[in-house]
Protein backbone atom coordinates (compact mmCIF):
# COMPACT_ATOMS: atom_id res chain seq x y z
CA UNK A 1 0.00 0.00 0.00
CA UNK A 2 1.24 3.78 -1.03
CA UNK A 3 2.26 5.89 2.04
CA UNK A 4 1.07 8.75 2.21
CA UNK A 5 3.18 11.70 2.66
CA UNK A 6 3.47 14.21 5.76
CA UNK A 7 2.56 17.83 5.39
CA UNK A 8 3.34 20.47 7.97
CA UNK A 9 0.68 23.13 7.24
CA UNK A 10 1.49 27.17 8.62
CA UNK A 11 -1.83 29.09 9.27
CA UNK A 12 -3.95 26.11 9.50
CA UNK A 13 -6.23 28.11 11.40
CA UNK A 14 -6.91 30.51 8.46
CA UNK A 15 -9.45 30.65 5.67
CA UNK A 16 -6.95 28.40 3.42
CA UNK A 17 -5.14 26.94 5.94
CA UNK A 18 -7.66 25.01 8.02
CA UNK A 19 -9.41 24.06 4.25
CA UNK A 20 -6.14 22.77 2.85
CA UNK A 21 -5.27 20.58 5.86
CA UNK A 22 -8.82 19.12 6.32
CA UNK A 23 -8.77 18.39 2.59
CA UNK A 24 -5.21 16.70 2.92
CA UNK A 25 -6.79 14.65 5.92
CA UNK A 26 -9.46 13.65 4.09
CA UNK A 27 -7.08 12.32 1.48
CA UNK A 28 -5.04 10.49 3.89
CA UNK A 29 -1.92 12.49 4.32
CA UNK A 30 -0.45 13.20 7.54
CA UNK A 31 -1.37 16.72 8.42
CA UNK A 32 0.90 18.38 10.82
CA UNK A 33 -1.26 21.76 11.48
CA UNK A 34 0.27 24.88 13.43
CA UNK A 35 -0.71 28.20 13.75
CA UNK A 36 0.50 31.68 15.87
CA UNK A 37 -2.39 29.76 18.92
CA UNK A 38 -2.54 26.16 20.06
CA UNK A 39 -6.12 24.60 19.43
CA UNK A 40 -6.19 21.54 21.05
CA UNK A 41 -9.54 20.32 19.93
CA UNK A 42 -7.92 20.90 16.55
CA UNK A 43 -4.51 19.22 16.92
CA UNK A 44 -2.95 22.93 15.68
CA UNK A 45 0.53 23.40 17.37
CA UNK A 46 1.21 26.80 18.19
CA UNK A 47 4.09 28.66 16.50
CA UNK A 48 4.99 31.99 16.23
CA UNK A 49 6.66 32.01 12.31
CA UNK A 50 8.39 35.11 13.10
CA UNK A 51 10.58 33.28 15.69
CA UNK A 52 13.71 32.28 13.20
CA UNK A 53 14.69 29.76 15.88
CA UNK A 54 11.39 27.95 17.14
CA UNK A 55 10.32 27.62 13.76
CA UNK A 56 13.58 26.04 12.24
CA UNK A 57 13.89 23.56 15.31
CA UNK A 58 9.73 22.77 15.11
CA UNK A 59 10.46 21.83 11.11
CA UNK A 60 13.53 20.04 11.86
CA UNK A 61 11.83 17.67 14.29
CA UNK A 62 8.36 16.94 12.41
CA UNK A 63 10.72 16.15 9.88
CA UNK A 64 7.95 16.35 6.83
CA UNK A 65 8.05 15.65 3.04
CA UNK A 66 6.59 19.43 2.61
CA UNK A 67 6.06 22.21 3.72
CA UNK A 68 3.53 24.44 2.81
CA UNK A 69 2.69 28.15 4.14
CA UNK A 70 -0.86 29.11 4.11
CA UNK A 71 0.28 31.82 7.17
CA UNK A 72 -0.10 35.62 6.31
CA UNK A 73 -0.54 39.02 7.67
CA UNK A 74 -3.59 39.44 5.77
CA UNK A 75 -5.36 42.31 7.66
CA UNK A 76 -4.29 45.07 4.33
CA UNK A 77 -5.60 48.15 5.93
CA UNK A 78 -3.73 47.47 9.80
CA UNK A 79 -0.42 46.88 7.70
CA UNK A 80 -0.32 50.24 6.36
CA UNK A 81 0.01 51.60 10.16
CA UNK A 82 2.30 48.21 11.10
CA UNK A 83 4.27 47.19 8.19
CA UNK A 84 7.49 45.77 10.66
CA UNK A 85 4.82 42.75 11.82
CA UNK A 86 3.89 42.33 8.22
CA UNK A 87 7.36 42.16 6.86
CA UNK A 88 7.98 39.62 9.33
CA UNK A 89 5.21 37.55 8.84
CA UNK A 90 4.87 38.12 5.02
CA UNK A 91 8.55 38.36 4.14
CA UNK A 92 10.98 37.15 7.13
CA UNK A 93 9.39 34.14 8.05
CA UNK A 94 8.69 32.73 4.41
CA UNK A 95 12.46 33.25 4.02
CA UNK A 96 12.60 30.93 7.39
CA UNK A 97 10.71 28.08 5.77
CA UNK A 98 12.72 28.32 2.59
CA UNK A 99 15.86 27.64 4.14
CA UNK A 100 15.04 25.33 6.90
CA UNK A 101 13.17 23.53 3.79
CA UNK A 102 16.34 23.99 0.87
CA UNK A 103 18.86 22.37 4.35
CA UNK A 104 16.45 19.51 4.90
CA UNK A 105 15.69 18.99 0.90
CA UNK A 106 12.50 19.01 0.87
CA UNK A 107 9.72 20.97 -1.26
CA UNK A 108 8.60 24.64 -0.05
CA UNK A 109 4.97 25.54 -1.18
CA UNK A 110 4.28 29.62 -0.33
CA UNK A 111 1.37 31.26 -1.53
CA UNK A 112 1.57 34.61 -2.37
CA UNK A 113 -1.04 37.60 -4.54
CA UNK A 114 -2.11 39.25 -7.07
CA UNK A 115 -1.25 42.30 -4.90
CA UNK A 116 2.80 41.87 -6.11
CA UNK A 117 1.39 43.45 -9.09
CA UNK A 118 -0.50 46.70 -9.89
CA UNK A 119 -3.09 47.36 -12.49
CA UNK A 120 -2.84 45.07 -15.69
CA UNK A 121 -2.85 41.76 -16.85
CA UNK A 122 0.12 39.61 -15.97
CA UNK A 123 1.51 35.78 -16.56
CA UNK A 124 3.68 33.77 -14.54
CA UNK A 125 6.77 35.06 -16.43
CA UNK A 126 5.95 39.16 -15.63
CA UNK A 127 8.59 40.41 -13.51
CA UNK A 128 6.60 43.98 -13.80
CA UNK A 129 6.11 44.51 -9.59
CA UNK A 130 3.90 47.41 -8.69
CA UNK A 131 3.44 46.46 -5.31
CA UNK A 132 0.61 49.29 -4.45
CA UNK A 133 0.40 48.78 -0.15
CA UNK A 134 2.23 47.81 2.58
CA UNK A 135 0.39 44.61 2.50
CA UNK A 136 1.34 43.91 -1.39
CA UNK A 137 4.79 45.06 -0.63
CA UNK A 138 5.56 42.47 2.54
CA UNK A 139 4.27 39.90 -0.10
CA UNK A 140 6.59 40.46 -2.81
CA UNK A 141 9.58 40.73 -0.30
CA UNK A 142 8.63 37.03 1.02
CA UNK A 143 8.70 36.28 -3.13
CA UNK A 144 12.06 37.78 -3.35
CA UNK A 145 13.33 36.13 -0.43
CA UNK A 146 11.93 32.87 -1.47
CA UNK A 147 13.23 32.80 -5.42
CA UNK A 148 16.61 34.25 -3.84
CA UNK A 149 17.22 31.14 -1.12
CA UNK A 150 16.99 28.50 -4.33
CA UNK A 151 15.67 24.82 -3.08
CA UNK A 152 12.45 23.33 -4.30
CA UNK A 153 10.38 26.12 -4.04
CA UNK A 154 6.71 26.39 -5.15
CA UNK A 155 4.99 29.93 -5.66
CA UNK A 156 1.32 29.88 -5.96
CA UNK A 157 -0.18 33.56 -6.48
CA UNK A 158 -3.80 33.32 -6.11
CA UNK A 159 -6.68 36.63 -6.18
CA UNK A 160 -9.69 37.40 -4.06
CA UNK A 161 -9.76 34.23 -2.49
CA UNK A 162 -12.62 33.00 -0.37
CA UNK A 163 -13.74 29.73 1.41
CA UNK A 164 -15.52 28.70 4.76
CA UNK A 165 -15.69 30.01 7.68
CA UNK A 166 -14.08 33.67 6.87
CA UNK A 167 -15.15 36.72 7.10
CA UNK A 168 -15.49 38.00 3.05
CA UNK A 169 -16.74 39.68 0.42
CA UNK A 170 -19.61 36.65 -0.20
CA UNK A 171 -20.43 36.99 3.03
CA UNK A 172 -21.40 40.63 2.79
CA UNK A 173 -22.93 40.26 -0.58
CA UNK A 174 -25.52 37.66 0.94
CA UNK A 175 -25.76 38.85 4.95
CA UNK A 176 -26.32 42.32 4.05
CA UNK A 177 -29.96 43.32 4.03
CA UNK A 178 -31.28 45.55 0.86
CA UNK A 179 -33.98 47.32 -0.18
CA UNK A 180 -35.02 49.46 -3.40
CA UNK A 181 -34.42 52.00 -1.22
CA UNK A 182 -31.49 51.15 0.05
CA UNK A 183 -29.95 48.84 -2.89
CA UNK A 184 -26.31 46.92 -2.25
CA UNK A 185 -24.14 49.59 -3.37
CA UNK A 186 -20.62 47.80 -5.24
CA UNK A 187 -18.04 48.94 -7.03
CA UNK A 188 -17.25 48.56 -10.63
CA UNK A 189 -14.15 50.08 -11.01
CA UNK A 190 -12.00 47.26 -9.06
CA UNK A 191 -11.15 44.01 -10.80
CA UNK A 192 -9.87 40.67 -9.67
CA UNK A 193 -10.35 37.02 -10.18
CA UNK A 194 -12.47 35.70 -7.95
CA UNK A 195 -10.96 32.13 -6.25
CA UNK A 196 -12.40 29.76 -4.42
CA UNK A 197 -9.48 27.81 -1.92
CA UNK A 198 -10.69 24.24 -3.23
CA UNK A 199 -8.92 25.09 -6.44
CA UNK A 200 -6.19 26.76 -5.26
CA UNK A 201 -5.91 23.27 -2.88
CA UNK A 202 -6.57 20.90 -5.38
CA UNK A 203 -3.73 22.92 -7.52
CA UNK A 204 -1.56 22.51 -4.76
CA UNK A 205 -2.04 18.63 -4.37
CA UNK A 206 -0.55 18.85 -7.57
CA UNK A 207 2.72 19.89 -6.15
CA UNK A 208 2.49 17.30 -3.25
CA UNK A 209 1.88 15.16 -5.61
CA UNK A 210 5.02 15.77 -7.42
CA UNK A 211 2.82 16.68 -10.89
CA UNK A 212 4.24 19.44 -11.36
CA UNK A 213 7.97 20.93 -11.07
CA UNK A 214 8.54 23.67 -8.64
CA UNK A 215 8.22 27.21 -9.85
CA UNK A 216 5.55 30.17 -10.19
CA UNK A 217 2.13 29.67 -10.47
CA UNK A 218 -0.83 31.68 -11.06
CA UNK A 219 -4.13 29.81 -9.34
CA UNK A 220 -7.50 31.98 -10.13
CA UNK A 221 -10.49 31.81 -11.80
CA UNK A 222 -9.78 32.04 -15.23
CA UNK A 223 -12.24 35.73 -16.07
CA UNK A 224 -11.51 39.23 -14.48
CA UNK A 225 -14.68 40.65 -13.10
CA UNK A 226 -15.14 43.47 -11.19
CA UNK A 227 -16.71 43.60 -7.51
CA UNK A 228 -20.41 44.23 -8.86
CA UNK A 229 -19.91 41.31 -11.29
CA UNK A 230 -19.30 39.38 -8.68
CA UNK A 231 -21.77 40.37 -6.52
CA UNK A 232 -24.43 39.62 -8.98
CA UNK A 233 -22.67 36.53 -9.81
CA UNK A 234 -23.14 35.75 -5.89
CA UNK A 235 -26.55 36.08 -5.72
CA UNK A 236 -27.35 34.29 -8.79
CA UNK A 237 -25.52 31.05 -7.58
CA UNK A 238 -27.34 30.86 -4.47
CA UNK A 239 -30.98 31.63 -6.15
CA UNK A 240 -30.90 35.02 -4.34
CA UNK A 241 -32.29 38.35 -5.17
CA UNK A 242 -31.74 41.25 -3.95
CA UNK A 243 -31.49 45.27 -5.35
CA UNK A 244 -27.67 45.88 -6.43
CA UNK A 245 -26.60 49.02 -8.05
CA UNK A 246 -23.00 49.48 -9.57
CA UNK A 247 -21.53 52.56 -7.79
CA UNK A 248 -17.66 53.81 -8.30
CA UNK A 249 -15.01 53.56 -5.22
CA UNK A 250 -15.09 57.59 -5.35
CA UNK A 251 -18.97 57.32 -4.77
CA UNK A 252 -18.00 55.38 -1.56
CA UNK A 253 -16.01 56.50 1.27
CA UNK A 254 -12.52 56.21 0.83
CA UNK A 255 -10.42 53.26 1.92
CA UNK A 256 -7.06 53.19 3.44
CA UNK A 257 -5.55 51.43 1.10
CA UNK A 258 -5.17 51.34 -2.94
CA UNK A 259 -5.65 48.01 -4.35
CA UNK A 260 -5.20 46.77 -8.00
CA UNK A 261 -7.43 45.64 -11.12
CA UNK A 262 -5.72 43.04 -12.39
CA UNK A 263 -5.93 39.56 -14.03
CA UNK A 264 -3.28 36.94 -13.23
CA UNK A 265 -3.17 34.83 -16.38
CA UNK A 266 -2.15 31.21 -16.15
CA UNK A 267 -0.36 29.45 -18.90
CA UNK A 268 -0.13 26.46 -16.74
CA UNK A 269 -2.61 24.52 -15.61
CA UNK A 270 -5.67 23.19 -17.68
CA UNK A 271 -9.74 23.87 -17.85
CA UNK A 272 -9.17 26.69 -15.06
CA UNK A 273 -13.02 27.57 -14.18
CA UNK A 274 -14.31 30.35 -14.52
CA UNK A 275 -15.54 32.56 -11.11
CA UNK A 276 -18.92 31.31 -11.87
CA UNK A 277 -18.11 27.42 -11.86
CA UNK A 278 -15.98 28.08 -9.13
CA UNK A 279 -18.51 29.99 -7.42
CA UNK A 280 -21.20 27.10 -7.94
CA UNK A 281 -18.66 24.27 -6.54
CA UNK A 282 -18.37 26.49 -3.30
CA UNK A 283 -21.84 26.49 -2.80
CA UNK A 284 -22.36 22.69 -3.46
CA UNK A 285 -19.59 22.35 -0.75
CA UNK A 286 -21.29 24.32 1.43
CA UNK A 287 -24.46 22.86 1.39
CA UNK A 288 -22.71 19.26 1.81
CA UNK A 289 -21.30 20.34 5.11
CA UNK A 290 -24.20 21.80 6.31
CA UNK A 291 -25.84 18.92 5.75
CA UNK A 292 -23.56 16.86 7.12
CA UNK A 293 -23.71 19.28 10.62
CA UNK A 294 -27.66 18.92 10.68
CA UNK A 295 -27.03 15.34 10.25
CA UNK A 296 -24.58 14.40 12.59
CA UNK A 297 -26.49 16.77 15.36
CA UNK A 298 -29.94 15.04 14.60
N1 LIG B 1 -7.79 36.27 1.35
C1 LIG B 1 -7.53 36.71 0.13
O1 LIG B 1 -8.36 37.36 -0.54
C2 LIG B 1 -6.19 36.42 -0.52
C3 LIG B 1 -5.96 36.84 -1.84
C4 LIG B 1 -4.72 36.55 -2.43
C5 LIG B 1 -3.74 35.88 -1.72
N2 LIG B 1 -3.98 35.50 -0.42
C6 LIG B 1 -2.92 34.78 0.30
O2 LIG B 1 -3.42 33.49 0.61
C7 LIG B 1 -2.83 33.01 1.81
C8 LIG B 1 -3.92 32.53 2.76
O3 LIG B 1 -4.76 33.64 3.05
P1 LIG B 1 -6.00 33.51 4.07
O4 LIG B 1 -7.03 34.49 3.60
O5 LIG B 1 -6.34 32.09 4.27
O6 LIG B 1 -5.34 34.11 5.40
P2 LIG B 1 -5.92 34.09 6.89
O7 LIG B 1 -7.29 33.54 6.93
O8 LIG B 1 -5.68 35.46 7.45
O9 LIG B 1 -4.96 33.04 7.62
C9 LIG B 1 -3.64 33.34 7.91
C10 LIG B 1 -3.29 32.62 9.21
O10 LIG B 1 -1.91 32.93 9.54
C11 LIG B 1 -1.87 33.17 10.95
N3 LIG B 1 -0.73 33.96 11.35
C12 LIG B 1 -0.57 35.31 11.31
N4 LIG B 1 0.59 35.67 11.88
C13 LIG B 1 1.19 34.52 12.29
C14 LIG B 1 2.40 34.25 12.98
N5 LIG B 1 3.25 35.23 13.36
N6 LIG B 1 2.71 32.96 13.28
C15 LIG B 1 1.89 31.96 12.91
N7 LIG B 1 0.72 32.15 12.27
C16 LIG B 1 0.37 33.43 11.96
C17 LIG B 1 -3.17 33.91 11.20
O11 LIG B 1 -3.47 33.98 12.57
P3 LIG B 1 -4.37 35.26 13.09
O12 LIG B 1 -5.63 35.22 12.32
O13 LIG B 1 -4.51 34.99 14.55
O14 LIG B 1 -3.54 36.47 12.76
C18 LIG B 1 -4.15 33.08 10.40
O15 LIG B 1 -4.63 31.97 11.12
C19 LIG B 1 -1.98 34.16 2.34
O16 LIG B 1 -0.65 33.97 1.92
C20 LIG B 1 -2.54 35.38 1.64
O17 LIG B 1 -1.58 36.41 1.50
C21 LIG B 1 -5.18 35.75 0.20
Amino acid sequence: METKKKILVFGASGMLGSFLSSYFGKKGYKVIKSDIFDNQQQGVVGKDITNEKELKVFVYEQNPDFVINCAAYTNVNKAESEPEIAYSVNAEAPKYMAEISKELRIPFIHVSTNEVFGDGVFDENSREFNPLNQYAKSKRRGEEYIENCGGANYIFRTSWLYGPGAKNFIRFVTETEATEEKPLRIVVDEKGCPTYVGYLTERIEEAVESKIEPGIYHACSSDMLSRYEFGLEILKAQGLEKPVVPVEKKDLPPRPVVSPSNQLINTKFEKVPTSYEMLEEYVSDIRIEKDDYSEKNR
